[in-house]
């Protein structure tokens, strides 16, 4: 049993330091924002991951999971602190540091005792080095005994808690091999192969990995327009491109593009460090535009089928980045409404867990109840986040409260024939008809 503690308690923090505690350990989850440590105790969990409240009450009652906002509490005891605060965009697509920045100097002004520090967070290569520079600067005098590891994280939102307890991988990279052994321990329970590097090749893994994932998604972006301007279906276009075991079929499904909290900042991150280092980001750029470009047709399309969205109504069906999580930022839906807003359709929407979160900052959109209030009286209905409740919904009902039978399915999640019959105008991604 090791006493450690994740800094930031967010999407990537709470699930880390939730696990790590349920592996036997005990873990101080540490968070500035106070009145999300309180809510946290009191069982109210500040994001929606399926299995996590469990997990953290269970945790906490056993004894292994302590919630604070004082740094000297969460490190007093704790050999190894887990940095898992946010990185967003700067203002030309770098990543924002300033959290870390805080973090580091935070560590360098409590801890006396020999630590090792391990990003979680992801950071721009030489980060590591940076992280080190700070505390080194900032303990001047007093050298603090410290070694630092990078440690990318790999979950994913909606099924954080599986991808950490059944990982693909764990990657470590340090330039102090003892330290990188150490955390290495920490994972051994999870049996899974551990990929140790250094530190900079760890911090790279982990954006390379994004980018590829994020440029998988725009290529078949790409091949469905084609798709639908030939005559081709994309959805067998990919079914039958990752039955070839060279090329799988993760990542392969045509749709609104990608977003969420990840790959937008972390590829718009790498293609900063590329340029500022001198090389080129042709494929990188391409990914982000098709991908730009996207969303563009999606409103192209919807305002050929209903002369302009001027006075139109428009029902938005999920509003997260993806189904199973309530985080909406960079989400498809969100750049959607904007686009159509600007064009001044009136949006009405429905999501099962990210409503809360999305009327934040959509404050013109009217929030409904199910996918029926959402139709009722609507122009258009567009399928954003295809959460499984969207996948048997009785379309003669749907039909029967519309103004307009038109229906755009943005995840292909529908069999166009079947919404077709019902006495839908069905528009999809990429499933062209036969010409
Ligand atoms: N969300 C994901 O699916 C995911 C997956 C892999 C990697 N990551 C990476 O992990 C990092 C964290 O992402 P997230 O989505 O969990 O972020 P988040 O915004 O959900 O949480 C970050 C937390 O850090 C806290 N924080 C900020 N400054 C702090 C400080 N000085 N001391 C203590 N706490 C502080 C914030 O209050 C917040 O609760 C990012 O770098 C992200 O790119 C995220």
């Amino acid at each position: 049993m090791e006493t450690l503690c994740v800094v930031g308690t967010g999407y990537v923090g709470l699930s880390t330091g939730a696990c790590f505690a349920d592996l036997g350990n005990r873990v101080f989850c540490l968070d500035i924002d106070e009145e999300k440590i309180a809510n946290i105790r009191q069982g109210i969990m500040p994001i929606y991951e399926p299995g996590l409240k469990e997990l953290v009450e269970r945790n906490i009652h056993a004894g292994r999971l302590f919630f604070t906002s004082d740094y000297s509490e969460a490190l007093k005891d704790s050999r190894y602190a887990f940095i898992a605060v946010g990185t967003p965009s700067g203002v030309d697509g770098e990543a924002d540091l300033q959290y870390v920045r805080q973090v580091a100097e935070m560590i360098a002004d409590t801890v006396n005792h020999q630590l090792i520090v391990i990003n979680k967070s992801t950071v721009p290569v030489g980060t590591g080095d940076w992280v080190a520079e700070i505390i080194n600067k900032r303990r001047e005098g007093s050298p603090l005994a410290f070694s630092v590891v990078s440690n990318p994280e790999f979950l994913r939102e909606g099924s954080a808690i599986t991808d950490f307890m059944s990982p693909d991988r764990v990657v470590l990279g340090s330039e102090d091999r003892q330290a990188a052994n150490q955390v290495a321990q920490l994972y051994l329970s999870l049996r899974c192969p551990i990929i140790i590097t250094n530190l900079r090749t760890a911090e790279m893994i982990k954006y390379a990995s994004n980018a590829f994932l994020a440029t998988r998604i725009s290529f078949i972006n790409e091949i469905a327009n084609i798709c639908e301007e030939l005559g081709a279906d994309v959805r067998e276009v990919s079914r039958g491109m990752g039955a070839d075991k060279r090329i799988g079929n993760a990542f392969l499904d045509a749709g609104l593009g990608w977003g969420g909290s990840c790959f937008p900042k972390d590829v718009k991150a790498l293609a900063h460090m590329a340029v500022l280092h001198g090389t080129q980001p042709q494929l990188l750029q391409a990914v982000m535009d098709i991908n730009r470009n996207q969303r563009r047709r999606v409103v192209m399309r919807l305002r050929k089928e209903l002369g302009s969205f001027q006075d139109k109504v428009v029902g938005i069906l999920g509003l997260s980045f993806k189904p199973n999580t309530d985080d909406t930022r960079e989400a498809p839906a969100v750049e959607l409404i904007h686009l159509m807003q600007n064009e001044g359709a009136m949006i009405r929407a429905y999501d099962p867990q990210a409503m809360e979160v999305a009327s934040r900052h959509l404050p013109r959109v009217q929030m409904c109840s199910d996918p029926y209030q959402v139709a009722e009286g609507a122009d258009a209905l567009v399928l954003v986040t295809e959460w499984n409740e969207f996948k048997n919904l009785d379309f003669e009902k749907l039909l029967q409260v519309m103004r307009k039978p038109v229906i755009f399915d943005g995840r292909n999640l529908w069999e166009p024939e079947r919404i077709r019959s019902s006495g839908f105008t069905y528009l999809g991604i990429g499933r062209g008809t036969s010409i």
